[in-house]
């Protein structure tokens, strides 16, 4: 199946079964905004819960807060944020249709590297286990052509970026004769900087109205929390600041679904360390970040990072860790070394001296810092496109499965009595009061047990606990496994320790720790 189809398909599981829709849906949506549903808000709390227990239970130097969205303009205007938050949009004179021109130019490189993917498949079909890769890539004069092409599209590219040369990437569009997917044309304006800052009006207009923004970014609540954090906290350095809260940016092109919102939710920390340590704990935050991506079990080779080949305005390192989605390997977290740009800025901004002195360095400076930053809503995106799975059974049906990590599932086990009389329903009642303090159960005796299997298997519950006639006797029940479809027969008194060994979210911290 093509992987646009693969794509519609998880776009519209994910609204027939409560994870997402669109948001305002009854007064026809409103662009690039969303709500979860039942079982959405459920995988994105775990998602949560997840990365917050490994930054504030895995590292003792790192602690939460909980910052404002509203905060004072200058704020923004010291970050940067004012001047230099945009991003650069092309029109397409007959389509009408926005663009972000990095963006088209980003898909163009993406075009490129698929065509010699595909090249380097078929020769290894075509070559079986003599295959070397290596080689073919060196030597092969199509895949030669594409990487030349790429190369060179890459490093202008990279270098109008960084030289902010609009009329440069407008000519790389042109010159790469990139269509618009709408026209067909390529009849492009002229690149515009837009800035993706949301504002409002703070107070009566009477009083006199502040402007004020909506955050385009968690991290700033961090940087302006510092001094109170460390001095209440007695924190010293290295240590970090976590925060999850909402975003909001006026995206330009807002489309693929959760990717890009215009209100979605970040989960930043920033770690302050000493000045000239940034590499060091840069290359370790990395590791770190990647080891809790991988260890929710979607694939190693799904993941890579991505270096910037534009460094922001604050950052002297960044790289992206990117996810395979359906529509290719995309960011899903940044890992940025900042620098002491923010503090400086905020002291400057503000007059307040931001400074920590160093007992053992008998010192003070303005600490530099390491941000790791991801979206929730991405991480969303890449577990279920990285789950969802349509399988043919034995029987000839077929099924929709979400394999989620059991841990991040919604609902973790559901009780089903065989039939709806005989005290089955009654048994089942008992075993869900016994269970439901420590997993999030559900109840299900509609419909025959392969439908209700079915229906568990949709939204990734890991186990179906099946009560039949014998259980009455025997006090014994069936349990079926959600990847496997394999059953067994165990005790109730069990059923505790058997969930809680797969679906407690230690499990996932214990392999990040290793
Ligand atoms: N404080 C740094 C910062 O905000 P960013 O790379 O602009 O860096 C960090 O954003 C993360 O936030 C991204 O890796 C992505 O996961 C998420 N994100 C950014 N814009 C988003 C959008 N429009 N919709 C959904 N998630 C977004």
């Amino acid at each position: 199946m093509a992987q646009e189809d693969v794509f519609k398909k998880i776009v519209s599981h994910c609204k027939e079964y409560g994870f997402v829709f669109p948001s305002s849906e009854i007064y026809d949506g409103l662009g690039a905004v969303y709500d979860y549903g039942q079982y959405g808000v459920e995988l994105k709390n775990n998602i949560k819960k997840y990365w917050w227990d490994s930054m504030t239970l895995l590292h003792e130097n790192v602690v939460g807060i909980d910052s404002a969205i509203f905060m004072h303009p200058a704020i923004w205007k010291a970050s940067g944020h004012v001047d230099a938050f945009n991003d650069p949009l092309i029109d397409n004179k007959d389509s009408k249709k926005r663009y972000r021109a990095d963006v088209l130019i980003e898909d163009y490189l993406a075009r490129i590297d698929e065509k010699t993917a595909k090249e380097v498949a078929k020769a290894a079909k075509r070559f079986g286990d003599a295959f070397d890769e290596t080689q073919f890539r060196n030597t092969n004069p199509r895949v030669l052509e594409y990487q030349q092409e790429r190369d060179e599209a890459h490093a202008r590219f990279a270098k109008a970026l960084n030289d902010s040369n609009l009329e440069e990437l407008r000519q790389i569009i042109v010159d790469a004769e990139i269509v618009c997917p709408i026209s067909g044309s390529r009849n492009w304006t002229e690149v515009r900087q837009f800035n993706l800052m949301f504002s409002t009006d703070m107070g009566s207009t009477s009083e006199g109205a502040m402007k004020v923004y909506l955050r385009p970014e968690t991290a700033q609540g961090i940087f302006v929390n510092f001094l109170n954090v460390q001095k209440t906290g007695r924190m010293k350095i290295p240590f970090g600041i976590a925060q999850i809260g909402k975003a909001f940016r006026n995206e330009i092109v807002a489309r693929q679904f959760i990717f890009r919102m215009r209100e979605f939710e970040q989960m930043e920390m920033q770690f302050f360390i000493r000045p000239g340590e940034e590499m060091e704990w840069f290359d370790r935050w990395k590791e770190t970040r990647m080891r809790w991506h991988k260890s929710m079990g979607l694939g190693d080779g799904k993941y890579r990072f991505h270096d910037h080949d534009k460094l922001a305005h604050y950052a002297n390192a960044a790289t992206d860790i990117e996810f395979e989605m359906p529509f290719g390997f995309k960011e899903v977290e940044g890992v940025h070394s900042r620098t002491d740009f923010d503090l400086s800025q905020h002291e400057k901004y503000s007059g307040r001296k931001i400074q920590y002195f160093d007992p053992e360095l008998n010192k003070s400076y303005t600490p530099y810092v390491i941000e790791t930053s991801i979206g929730v809503d991405r991480v969303f995106l890449s577990i279920i496109s990285g789950s969802y799975c349509e399988e043919t059974l034995d029987n000839g049906e077929s099924r929709v499965v979400l394999k989620l990590p059991p841990a991040l599932a919604p609902v973790k086990l559901a009780v089903l009595p065989l039939v709806k009389k005989d005290g089955l329903p009654e048994k089942a009642g008992e075993i869900i009061d016994r269970l439901r303090f420590d997993f999030r159960c559900q109840y299900d005796e509609k419909d025959s047990i392969g439908k209700r299997y079915r229906r568990q298997d949709a939204i990734g519950t890991p186990y179906c606990i099946t009560v039949d006639h014998d259980t009455l006797e025997d006090n014994c029940v069936t349990i079926r496994f959600r990847d496997t479809m394999k059953q067994e027969r165990v005790c109730i008194d069990k059923l505790n320790e058997i969930i809680a060994g797969k679906v407690n979210m230690k499990n996932l911290l214990k392999k990040i720790t290793g």
